[in-house]
């Protein structure tokens, strides 16, 4: 498909994708209509990782900018357009730095959401910049806020400094955000999906060995490969990288 073409057909999927009685453009259709509802409920959750053929998702440093290359950052970026929230965990907002906005394509800029227990990040982050956007930090009970003005703030009991997930999506889903993008890092994608709370997963893999650097999951150890999660998978070719599309519906707890 030309770049062009590309474009109208995004744009057609876009303004297809809230009605789920409209049909969505066949080209993307199998990657994007599961995204459209949640496997349970009301709630939609997907998560991403970008990641090396060896299952990297940085290197030593923490250094991530950028594993995928155009294609898998389009899509990425195309996620982004079709949630109501994006989330990521304060790792990947004070490594990184990033905006989490849509840039290379089309659409509407999702809310952006950290998850911040302690509320470390500094109240200068880009994830702040008051663009008209909304800007959600989650802190555990107890702890203030420290984020510019304009910026909501919940606060959430926790339990030795963690957050229950599944409580961290109700509370957004009170707000009126439904659809949801887990973005990353590796520590906020594996919690939310060892306690059952993601639809899908998107694993972008870019065609780079690393051979070090940080993994992209992080599970409680098994000793036996039956206890190891076989996962059903739709893969999908984006030029040189793939995107594995795993479902994990029947994993997924109910939420609201
Ligand atoms: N390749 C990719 O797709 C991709 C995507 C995003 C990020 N990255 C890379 O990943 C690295 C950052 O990832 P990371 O795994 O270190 O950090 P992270 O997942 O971004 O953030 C983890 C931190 O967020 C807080 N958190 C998240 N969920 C929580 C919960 N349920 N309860 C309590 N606290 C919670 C905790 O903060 P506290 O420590 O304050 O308790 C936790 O340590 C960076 O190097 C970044 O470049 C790669």
């Amino acid at each position: 498909m030309k770049a062009t073409e590309q474009q109208d057909v995004w744009q057609s999927l876009l303004e297809a994708f809230p009605n789920t009685a409209k049909p969505l453009p066949s080209e993307w259709a199998r990657i994007f209509d599961p995204l459209r509802t949640g496997a349970r409920d009301a709630m939609m959750v997907v998560g991403q990782l970008g990641q090396t053929l060896d299952g990297r998702i940085a290197t030593i440093t923490g250094q991530s900018k950028y594993i995928n290359g155009p294609v898998g950052l389009t899509h990425l970026h195309r996620l982004r357009a079709v949630v109501d929230a994006v989330v990521v965990g304060v790792g990947t907002a004070t490594a990184d730095n990033p905006r989490l906005n849509v840039r290379l394509v089309p659409g509407p800029n999702p809310a952006r959401v950290v998850i911040d227990p302690k509320s470390r990040l500094e109240p200068d982050a880009l994830v702040w910049s008051n663009d008209g956007t909304r800007r959600i930090v989650i802190v555990a009970d107890q702890v203030k806020a420290n984020t510019p003005p304009g910026v909501e703030s919940i606060a959430l009991q926790s339990t030795e400094g963690k957050l229950a997930p599944a409580d961290i999506l109700k509370a957004l889903f009170d707000r009126g955000l439904k659809r949801i993008l887990i973005e990353g890092g590796a520590d906020t994608v594996s919690r939310f999906m060892q306690a059952g709370c993601l639809d899908r997963l998107h694993v972008i893999v870019a065609p780079i060995i690393m051979g070090s650097g940080r993994p992209g999951f992080s599970l409680p150890a098994i000793e036996h490969m039956d206890q190891a999660v076989r996962i059903k998978m739709h893969p999908h070719s984006l030029e040189d990288e793939m995107l594995f599309d795993c479902d994990l519906s029947t994993q997924r707890v109910k939420l609201v």
